[in-house]
Parts: C-alpha cells; sequence; structure tokens
C-alpha cells in the first residue's frame, strides 16, 4: 500500500542528474521507474515504524528496535532521493500525498508473524534491494546517480542484516509455532515471481547507464538472494527438524514463470 500521488516540491533533495543528452521516451521511462520507487521507499518509512512497534510489543532487545527507527529514517532519505530523480526525468514535482491508515493499522503482534514478514520483507526483500542498487551503482555512469545508489545500497545491505537479526532472535525465542511459520514462508518464497522488462522504446545500454537495472539482471539477481535466504535459514538450528519433514513432504508445483505455459 502507497500513497497518494502529490506535486510539491517538499520531498526534493540535492541532487541533478544529467537529463539533457537523453530522449523523452528514456526521460519519460526513468521518470516512471523512479516514482515507483520512491513511493516505494515511502511506504517501507511506515514499514519500519510498524516493525518497530511490534519488536516493542514482543518484548525485542532494544538493538532491534533501534535498528528499525534508525531503517525507519534511512528510508526517508531514499524517498526524497527517488522523488528527486522522478521529479527531475519528468520535469514535474513528485511527492507523496496521504498515506492510508491501513498501512500502518492492525499490525499484528506474534513472533510467528514477525519472523515471517522479517523473512519476506527483509531478509529477501531487503537483500534484494540491497543486490539491486549495488548492481545499478556499478553500471551507472551518472555521477549523480551512481552516489544516491551507493548509499542506498548501503542502506539496504544494513536492513537486511538488521532483518537476520530479527528473524534469528524470533527463532531462537520462538519455539514451534515460529519455525513452522517460518518453514511455511520458505515454501512460499521458492514459489515467488519476479519479472521486469525493458521500457518500450528505450535502450538497453542507456538504461543501465542510467542507473536502472538490466532486467534479466534483475530476475537473476532475485534469485540469487531468494536461494541464499532459503539456504541460510533452513541452516538455523531451530529449523533442523522442518528441514527433515519438507524433504519427506511430496514436491509441490512452482509457480509459473514469465513465458511459461501451462
Ligand atoms: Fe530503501
Ligand atoms: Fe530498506
Amino acid at each position: 500500500m502507497t500513497a497518494v500521488r502529490a506535486s510539491h516540491a517538499a520531498w526534493i533533495d540535492d541532487l541533478t542528474p544529467e537529463v539533457n543528452p537523453l530522449d523523452a521516451a528514456t526521460r519519460d521511462a526513468l521518470a516512471h521507474a523512479w516514482r515507483d520507487d520512491a513511493f516505494a521507499e515511502h511506504a517501507s518509512i511506515g514499514a519500519f515504524t510498524r516493525v518497530a512497534m511490534q519488536l516493542l510489543a514482543v518484548g525485542a532487545p532494544p538493538e532491534l528496535v533501534e535498528g528499525a527507527h534508525r531503517a525507519a529514517l534511512d528510508e526517508v532519505r531514499h524517498a526524497k532521493l527517488c522523488f528527486t530523480l522522478a521529479s527531475l526525468y519528468g520535469a514535474r514535482w513528485e511527492a507523496p500525498g496521504a498515506l492510508s491508515p491501513d498501512a500502518i493499522r492492525g499490525a499484528v503482534c506474534e513472533l510467528p508473524v514477525i519472523a515471517r514478514e522479517a523473512l519476506l520483507e527483509g531478509c529477501l526483500g531487503e537483500g534484494v534491494a540491497a543486490a539491486l542498487a549495488r548492481d545499478a551503482a556499478e553500471h551507472c555512469d551518472d555521477v549523480a546517480v551512481k552516489s544516491a545508489l551507493t548509499a542506498i545500497a548501503d542502506d539496504e545491505a544494513r536492513h537486511r542484516d538488521l532483518a537476520w537479526k530479527i528473524l534469528g532472535w524470533c527463532l531462537d525465542t520462538g519455539g514451534d509455532r515460529v519455525a513452522d511459520a517460518v518453514a511455511d514462508a520458505l515454501r512460499a518464497l521458492s514459489a515467488a515471481e519476479f519479472a521486469l522488462e525493458l521500457p518500450a522504446g528505450v535502450d538497453r545500454a542507456v538504461w543501465v547507464s542510467c542507473g536502472r537495472v538490466d532486467p534479466a539482471r534483475a530476475e537473476a539477481l532475485h534469485e540469487a538472494v531468494a536461494t541464499q535466504v532459503g539456504t541460510r535459514t533452513w541452516a538455523h538450528p531451530a529449523m533442523a527438524s522442518r528441514v527433515t519433514a519438507v524433504a519427506r513432504r511430496p514436491s509441490t508445483p512452482r509457480a509459473r514463470r514469465k513465458g511459461e505455459s501451462r
């Protein structure tokens, strides 16, 4: 769930990408992509605020609560960077309006839920975000965008590491209910789809040089991170008995990937 779209300069940061050499289709596609990222980053502010409250509600250690609050502040910076890029490529102020209270209402403060969310949104989601931002920064020729992507990649890697600590604490202290929830989440993770496409009319090399990840590369990075997350989580001592149970379980069909027929 993301905020409604608004147009003002309150979320604009000090960042100046090279816009003029680009054709209209590329500028438009970049504005669209950065706007999508901006609203996702903005939603992450609320997501980490909710995580901090969930952690407080279950008596988590202070370093986890502090990490969640710091991550929320990181996401404010990310949102501003992305709204700035969307605005400059699109020649229109882009900003978040109101975020529905539903986005922060109704957080479930139970260890199995917190563990599941840490796994899927943190270890995987933040892990993929870190990998994508790092890859984009490495191949970006625009100095300003490269700098923004590098800062985002460093922060997302820290958010990923925080999620591993939250997951580990939940598994260490939560008993069978947490391990069962995490096992279910891992099965969902192995069936998840992730597909991107290059925007129409945009040159692939230009897209990458502007700091956007090549879609095929993004899918490969997502798959690699998902595999690492599965391997690392199953290796946790609390998951040992579930590994055996899964091995005995008949395999479930993998979700259809983009381009596959049934
Ligand atoms: Fe972020
Ligand atoms: Fe993040």
